[in-house]
């Protein structure tokens, strides 16, 4: 019998702290309608001092494990995607893992910058798809806020911090991914970087005082790679699926720039609609950015079983990735379930 992964829970959390448009005109030389205009961004949100990369996940990790109605001793394995971990050591999915209970799962940490998340879906797919496990957490956090630069304005305007999460199950109805993409070309890699901290460039104070901690990027190259890579990523994921673009239920792409998004829906000839869109109140929240967009949408439009969702991404590394999504019928498998420990 074959085996289907279907995303059962979702979740997301972002801080309660909204840094506005106008608050970075008193940070940087810039103001509200360049970065609307040129980015489709109106706020952001920016972690408490007492938040972390690994407390906003495993927040809504919480939160996905209600949805899914599952104790954390459910899972077998926590995967996490963060390009802003709490350290290099440990891995924050082990932080998240001991602060949510998970005592009978493995976890990891994966890093493809804003295409993580895709690429945790994608992996912790096929550890159920391959009958290693059943249930997994894919979270993704970032902390952001903690890496940018506050005197770049061509970077501190963009990003955001945030996490979001989902649960995948075993099934064998055919749902879950029906499709995947990932690419890479490191020849980019100094494109968007953060250069320092890390075995090549040890943290000293010489590369603190030369702000080598701090994220740096080439937009416009960055730009048009995006838009390249995202709508080729998208197409190639949809001709995988043998599908249409017309049987795409809502593309959920990473939330870079509405300008990005715009062309994405272009390359696959859908109407605006069809895309989500929630860059203009949280940012660029990087790996979590299509966690949390899956989340918002699946709370406020819940999918038929046998509904597509597209998921498109690019990002550091440089990396890209797509996927197609098909529903499950987990109406009927939360029925079969009493509530879980968590509260919604
Ligand atoms: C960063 C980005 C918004 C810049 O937009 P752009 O239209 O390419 O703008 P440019 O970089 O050409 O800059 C145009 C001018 O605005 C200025 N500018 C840059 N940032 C500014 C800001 N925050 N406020 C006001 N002016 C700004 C530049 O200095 C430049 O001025 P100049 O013409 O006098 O040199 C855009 O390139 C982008 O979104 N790139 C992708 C970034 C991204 O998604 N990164 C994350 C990847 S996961």
């Amino acid at each position: 019998m074959s085996r289907y992964a279907a995303v059962t829970g979702w979740g997301h959390y972002v801080p309660e702290k909204v840094l506005t448009n106008k608050d970075l005109e008193g940070l940087v030389e810039t103001n509200d309608e360049w970065i609307r205009s040129r980015t489709g961004i109106s706020e952001r949100r920016v972690a408490a001092s007492h938040e972390t990369t690994s407390s906003m996940a495993t927040e809504a990790a919480k939160r996905a494990l209600a949805r899914a109605r599952l104790a954390a001793i459910d899972l077998d394995l926590v995967i996490c995607a963060s390009t802003t971990p709490d350290h290099l050591m440990p891995a924050t999915a082990c932080l998240v893992q001991e602060h949510i209970g998970a005592v009978n799962a493995g976890a990891f940490d994966l890093n493809a910058a804003c295409t993580g998340f895709l690429a945790a879906l994608i992996a912790g797919s096929q550890f159920i798809q391959s009958g290693t496990y059943d249930r997994v957490l894919v979270v993704a956090g970032e902390t952001l806020s903690r890496f940018v630069n506050w005197k770049d304005r061509n970077t501190c305007i963009l990003f955001g911090d945030g996490a979001g999460a989902v649960i995948l199950e075993k099934t064998d109805e055919p749902a879950g991914l029906l499709s995947s993409v990932l690419g890479s070309q490191g020849a980019g890699g100094s494109l968007l970087a953060i250069q320092g901290g890390g075995a090549a460039r040890p943290a000293t104070p010489d590369t603190l005082s030369s702000g080598e901690h701090y994220i740096t990027m080439h937009g416009n190259e960055i730009f048009k790679f995006a838009v390249r890579s995202m709508g080729q990523a998208a197409l190639e994921a949809l001709s995988k699926a043998n599908l249409q673009s017309s049987a795409v239920r809502k593309v959920i792409p990473h939330q870079a720039n509405v300008r990005i998004l715009k062309a994405t829906q272009e390359a696959l000839g859908l109407p605006w609609e069809s895309v989500f869109v929630n860059v203009d109140k949280y940012g660029n929240t990087s790996a979590s950015s299509i966690a949390i967009a899956l989340s918002e949408f699946l709370d406020v439009e819940p999918p038929e079983p046998g509904d597509n969702l597209l998921f498109v991404a690019f990002g550091g590394g440089l990396t890209w990735g797509s996927a197609v999504l098909r529903w499950a019928d987990v109406g009927a498998m939360m029925a079969e379930r009493e509530e879980g420990p968590y509260a919604i």
